[in-house]
C-alpha cells in the first residue's frame, strides 16, 4: 500500500512540475489567455437532458444529491491537491455516464470552478447522445493522432467543457495506456486549467481499458447499481482500483428503496 502511495505521489509531483512549467501564471483565470474562451459552445436542450436523467444543470430538488456529492468531492480534491477523478463501475449500465454528466453540471454551477469531462469509455461512448448532440466530436481519434485539436473539446456555459466521442473504438487499452496519451492530457490540463477533470471510464470487470488509464488519475469513484451489481463485483472492482489509485467510495445508484440523497452521497 505504501508503495502505491509513494508512486502516486511521485506521479502527481511530476505532473505538477509539468503543469507549472507550461503555465507559470496558472491560478488566475480572470486574465484568460488560454484556449478555454475559444472553445465552441454546445447547444443544450433542457427537455432532452431531463429525459436522459441529466438533472443537475440547475439547482433544485433533483440536483440536491449531486450537489452533496460535489461538495464532498471538492473538499477531498482540495485537501489533497488533486484534480483528476475517474468514474467507473464493475459492469456496464450502472450509471457512470449519467452520474459523470450530473456531477459535472453540478460542479460547474460553482463560480470559479472550471470542469472538464473527458469521455474515455471508448467502446461505448454515450455522452453526445445523452446531451442531444449530433456533432462528429472525436476526442479519442485526436488522442490517437497525437496532436491536440481544441475543436474536439466543446464548452457548455462558462465553466464546463466536454471532450466526447461520436464513434466507438475497438481495443482502446493501448491508446489509454500510451505515454503520448498521458502527455496530451497533461498539456490539455495545463492549457485549459480546469479545477476538476472527470474521466468517464469503462467498467473495470469487462476489460482492462479502465485499469490502463488509472495511472493518470488522482482518485476514483465507483458507481454500483442497486439490485444489479453484486457484493462480490463491488469487492473485486474495489480491489482492482485500489491497486492503482485512491478509491473515494461507492455510489449506490438506481436505488428505488432510499431517498436519492442517501443513495448518491459517496461515503467518506
Ligand atoms: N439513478 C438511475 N435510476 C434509473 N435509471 C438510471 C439511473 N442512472 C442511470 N440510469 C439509466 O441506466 C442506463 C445506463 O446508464 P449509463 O449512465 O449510460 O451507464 P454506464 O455509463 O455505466 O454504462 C441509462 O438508460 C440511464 O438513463
Ligand atoms: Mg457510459
Amino acid at each position: 500500500m505504501e508503495r502505491i502511495q509513494s508512486a502516486l505521489a511521485k506521479a502527481r509531483a511530476a505532473r505538477d512540475r509539468k503543469l507549472q512549467g507550461a503555465n507559470p501564471g496558472s491560478g488566475t483565470k480572470n486574465t484568460e489567455t488560454g484556449p478555454w474562451p475559444g472553445l465552441s459552445e454546445l447547444k443544450l436542450n433542457p427537455g432532452h437532458l431531463e429525459r436522459n436523467r441529466i438533472v443537475a444543470m440547475h439547482p433544485g430538488a433533483n440536483a440536491a444529491s449531486f450537489d452533496v456529492m460535489r461538495t464532498n468531492l471538492l473538499r477531498t480534491l482540495r485537501t489533497n491537491g488533486w484534480t483528476r477523478v475517474a468514474i467507473t463501475s464493475p459492469t456496464p449500465g450502472c450509471g457512470k455516464s449519467t452520474l459523470a454528466a450530473n456531477l459535472a453540471f453540478s460542479l460547474a454551477r460553482l463560480a470559479d470552478t472550471r470542469v472538464l469531462l473527458v469521455e474515455l469509455d471508448l467502446r461505448h461512448p454515450s455522452l453526445l447522445r445523452m446531451l442531444g448532440q449530433e456533432t462528429d466530436q472525436n476526442f479519442a481519434g485526436m488522442l490517437a493522432e497525437g496532436k491536440i485539436d481544441y475543436g474536439q473539446i466543446r464548452r457548455a456555459g462558462p465553466n464546463l467543457a466536454f471532450a466526447l466521442n461520436a464513434r466507438a473504438m475497438e481495443n482502446p487499452a493501448e491508446l489509454l495506456s500510451a505515454a503520448r496519451t498521458a502527455d496530451i492530457i497533461d498539456e490539455i490540463e495545463a492549457q485549459l486549467r480546469p479545477d476538476v477533470v472527470l474521466f468517464d471510464l469503462s467498467p473495470v470487470l469487462v476489460s482492462d481499458d479502465a485499469i490502463s488509464f488509472l495511472d493518470q488519475v488522482d482518485c476514483a469513484l465507483m458507481v454500483a447499481a442497486a439490485n444489479e451489481t453484486t457484493v462480490s463485483e463491488i469487492d473485486k472492482c474495489g480491489k482492482d482500483l485500489a491497486k492503482r489509485t485512491q478509491v473515494l467510495g461507492v455510489v449506490l445508484n438506481k436505488c428505488d428503496y432510499m431517498e436519492q440523497e442517501e443513495s448518491l452521497a459517496y461515503p467518506e
